[in-house]
C-alpha cells in the first residue's frame, strides 16, 4: 500500500529510484486514448447499460456530514492506490503462468484482471471527484515485486501467488457485499456493483487454478503448498489489517455512521470483524477441502508486523 505524501517535489523524473509520482487515471492526448476507451467499452464494459463510469448528471443526492465526506474521500483514495497496485500484481503473475505452462484461459483471464484493476482505480478517482475531493495522490514509484518462490516448482510458485491474490479478493467480496447492502447513493451503488462483479472473477481465478492443478500435484508439490499456508495466512491478515487502519484520533462520530454507510463503505472496525468472519467461514474451510491444512496453519500463522 503506497503512502500519501502531498506536495512533495523533486528535480528527478518519475521513474527514478526512490521517487514518488502522482497517480492519475485520465487518458493522455494521443489517439491511444481512443484505443483505451474501446477496450473499456467493448471488452470490460460489454453492453452493460448500468456502466459505472460517471455521467454528467451524477451528483450527490443529498447533504452529508462534512466528516463523513472527508472519511469517504480518504477511504476511496486509499482504495484507488490499492486497485492500482493490484494491476501490477496480476500483470506480474502472467509471465509466471507462462513459465509454468498454464493453459491459455488462465493467462487471458489474469491479464483481464489486471485491466479490471486499472479500470477500478479510474472509477475510484471519479468517485473522489464526485464527493468533492481531490484525487491526486503521490505514491512510491517503485512497486513491490511479487515473490519468485524458488523453493518449489514453477507451477506451485505461480499457484501460491495467484491463490494469494484470490484470497484477498475473496475477503474483499465479503466487505463489498455489506457495502452494497447499505449504500444509498445511486452512482456509488453502480460503482460498487461493478467492483463486486469483477472482484468475484478475481477471486474465482485463483480457486480455479488450485482446482485445475489439485489432482495433478505431486506429494512434494502438495507439501510445498501446505508449507506456504502459515506464511500466506499471516501476510494476508497483516495486509488486510493495514488496509483498514484504526485511528483513534479520527474515529467516525456515531451520528455520521448512517452517512458513511450511505456513501458506500464500512469503517475499519467493522471491516476488521468481517475480515475474520470471511477467513473463518470461507477461506479456511475451502483451503482445507483441498487438503491444505489451512485451519491448522492459521493457528500457527507467521505474524507479520
Ligand atoms: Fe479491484
Ligand atoms: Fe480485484
Amino acid at each position: 500500500m503506497g503512502r500519501r505524501l502531498r506536495g512533495a517535489r523533486s528535480l528527478r523524473s518519475p521513474g527514478d529510484d526512490g521517487m514518488k509520482s502522482t497517480l492519475t487515471f485520465k487518458p493522455g492526448p494521443t489517439s491511444i486514448a481512443s484505443v483505451h476507451q474501446r477496450i473499456v467499452n467493448s471488452m470490460l464494459r460489454g453492453d452493460d447499460d448500468q456502466a459505472p463510469e460517471r455521467r454528467e448528471d451524477d451528483i450527490l443526492s443529498r447533504d452529508y456530514h462534512p466528516q463523513a465526506l472527508q472519511v469517504a474521500i480518504h477511504t476511496w483514495r486509499r482504495r484507488m492506490i490499492h486497485e492500482h497496485e493490484s494491476t501490477a500484481v496480476f500483470a506480474a503473475i502472467v509471465p509466471q503462468l507462462m513459465e509454468a505452462h498454464a493453459t491459455i484461459d488462465f493467462k487471458t483471464t489474469v491479464l483481464r484482471c489486471a485491466m479490471d484493476e486499472l479500470r477500478h482505480a479510474a472509477l475510484c478517482e471519479e468517485v473522489i471527484e464526485f464527493l468533492g475531493g481531490d484525487p491526486s495522490v503521490e505514491v512510491e514509484v517503485d512497486l513491490q515485486p511479487i515473490p519468485r518462490h524458488q523453493d518449489c516448482s514453477r507451477r506451485v510458485a505461480v499457484l501460491r501467488n495467484l491463490l494469494f491474490a484470490s484470497l484477498t479478493e475473496t475477503i474483499s467480496m465479503g466487505l463489498l457485499t455489506e457495502e452494497r447492502e447499505r449504500v444509498e447513493e445511486p452512482y456509488i451503488a453502480r460503482v460498487l456493483r461493478q467492483l463486486a462483479s469483477d472482484e468475484s472473477l478475481h477471486a474465482r481465478v485463483g480457486w480455479n487454478y488450485l482446482a485445475a492443478l489439485h489432482e495433478d500435484l505431486t506429494d512434494e508439490e502438495r507439501q510445498a503448498m501446505r508449507d506456504y499456508m502459515p506464511v500466506a495466512l499471516g501476510v494476508l491478515e497483516a495486509e488486510l489489517l493495514h488496509a483498514m487502519p484504526l485511528d483513534p484520533d479520527n474515529e467516525p462520530l456515531p451520528e455520521i455512521m448512517a452517512d458513511i454507510f450511505a456513501l458506500g463503505f464500512s469503517e475499519s472496525r467493522n471491516g476488521r470483524a468481517l475480515l475474520y468472519d470471511s477467513i473463518n467461514e470461507v477461506v479456511l474451510p475451502r483451503l482445507d477441502a483441498f487438503g491444505l491444512n489451512a485451519t491448522d496453519a492459521w493457528n500457527v500463522r507467521k505474524r507479520v508486523a
